[in-house]
């Protein structure tokens, strides 16, 4: 709580109490340069890579690069950006507890037997340029570095321009060495539901991530008078998109999967005039991949009906989709063992679902009384933080 307090204020919206902490605004740029004074004031050698990832190494050099190192560090850490009108507990309680087990294996004179690395990945919410967990993917080159560079934000500044900016070097995005020296991966996070107020445990081990994206739908019809122009001459884009909305909740429904349309652009968005264009976004997220799949496939099908019904146009572009996540086995087998901890899965994304495909990987939950999250409300009870960073010494002491 002592290290969550300085950050409390950083981002925070005073008319909803949520944060606005999107790659490179002025509050994650305050929060880089907190992230950076943690690590100093540990004597912790960092690292910003050329993504904006953030590494602190305890037992590595991290300008050393000798090479009987390479592979070897334990991982741990999470994110700070956050979702428009986010918690204050999604990511950044990853990052403060893993600060706070290094803390406490120190108190102890712990000497870890591998380097440990405290990381915050850049734009895991994908908030501003619309990509999920893009720090993680770029510095395991799953996203290639010219798609992300010509992302563009909400003003239509492309993630170049904002690098540029921001003093980054747009050439330097793309696979990070840093991540060849990690050899296990542990994100702590809140847990986004209420299974462990359901088991009765303050700390939990993942099984799983659900498959899940993001799918941008441009509806593209004929502006004109909402007075003037009788219902069956109109062009309107609105329509087809309400019956998709309403389609595709149905199907998640039928599915038993999820389907969120939690952003949407209407052009040129006057009360009295029929929309030209709507722009909206579809999350949509299932069990496996095949159900996921389908679903997509169906709501499609959908949207274009409403869209031919409608005499409007429908364009759908993917901007980030994540394929099933199964955590190592032996990993997490082992974590729940040593923790006496439940298992379980999880719809939500994380950077530790991209890194789980090169590094062995696990994902530590803590209990979240509502299990509501992505909003303000989004809470977990001190003892229960608490529980969390013992969980995670007794990882590094587990694994390391
Ligand atoms: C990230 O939290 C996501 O699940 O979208
Ligand atoms: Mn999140
Ligand atoms: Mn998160």
């Amino acid at each position: 709580m002592n290290l969550l307090a300085p950050i409390e204020r950083i981002g925070r919206d005073p008319r909803t109490g949520g944060y606005r902490r999107y790659v490179w605004n002025d509050a994650d740029m305050e929060l880089r340069e907190w992230f950076a004074g943690e690590a100093a004031a540990r004597g912790m050698a960092y690292e910003e890579d050329g993504n904006g990832n953030q590494v602190a190494w305890w037992g590595f050099d991290s300008h050393a690069r000798s090479t009987d190192e390479g592979g070897s560090a334990l991982l741990l850490g999470s994110h700070l950006d956050s979702v428009p009108d986010g918690g204050a507990y999604d990511g950044p309680l990853g990052v403060v507890s893993a600060f706070a087990a290094v803390d406490r294996l120190r108190a102890d004179d712990f000497t870890p037997s591998r380097p440990i690395a405290v990381a915050c990945f850049a734009d895991e919410e994908g908030a501003r340029f619309g990509v999920a967990c893009a720090g993680s993917r770029l510095a395991a080159g799953t996203l290639d570095p010219a798609r992300a560079l010509a992302l563009k934000d909400r003003d239509g500044l492309t993630l170049a321009e904002v690098l540029t900016a921001r003093g980054r070097d747009p050439r330097t995005l793309g696979r990070s060495a840093w991540l060849d020296r990690v050899g296990t991966f542990v994100e702590l996070h809140v847990e986004q539901g209420r299974s462990l107020v359901h088991s009765g445990d303050a700390v939990g081990v993942a099984t799983a991530i659900w498959p899940h994206g993001r799918w941008r739908l441009d509806f593209e019809g004929r502006a004109d008078h909402a007075g003037t122009t009788p219902m069956p001459d109109r062009r309107d884009p609105m329509p087809a998109y309400a019956a998709t909305v309403v389609a595709a909740t149905r199907r998640a429904y039928e599915e038993g999967a999820r389907a969120t349309f939690g952003r949407v652009e209407v052009e040129p968005g006057g009360a009295n005039a029929i929309p030209s264009r709507v722009t909206a976004w579809l999350d949509a997220r299932a069990a496996d991949d095949a159900v996921l799949a389908r679903m997509l496939d169906a709501i499609l099908v959908d949207a274009r009906e409403a869209a031919s019904a409608s005499r409007v146009r429908v364009e759908a572009a993917v901007e980030s989709a994540s394929p099933a996540v199964t955590f190592d086995h032996d990993l997490r087998t082992r974590l729940a063992a040593a923790l006496d901890a439940p298992l379980l899965p999880t719809g939500a994304g994380h950077d530790a679902g991209v890194l789980s495909a090169f590094v062995p990987t696990a994902m530590l939950f803590v209990r979240n009384p509502s299990g509501v999250s992505h909003s303000p409300d989004e809470h977990a009870d001190d003892a229960d933080c608490a529980a969390g960073v013992d969980a995670l010494v007794r990882t590094v002491l587990e694994l390391a």
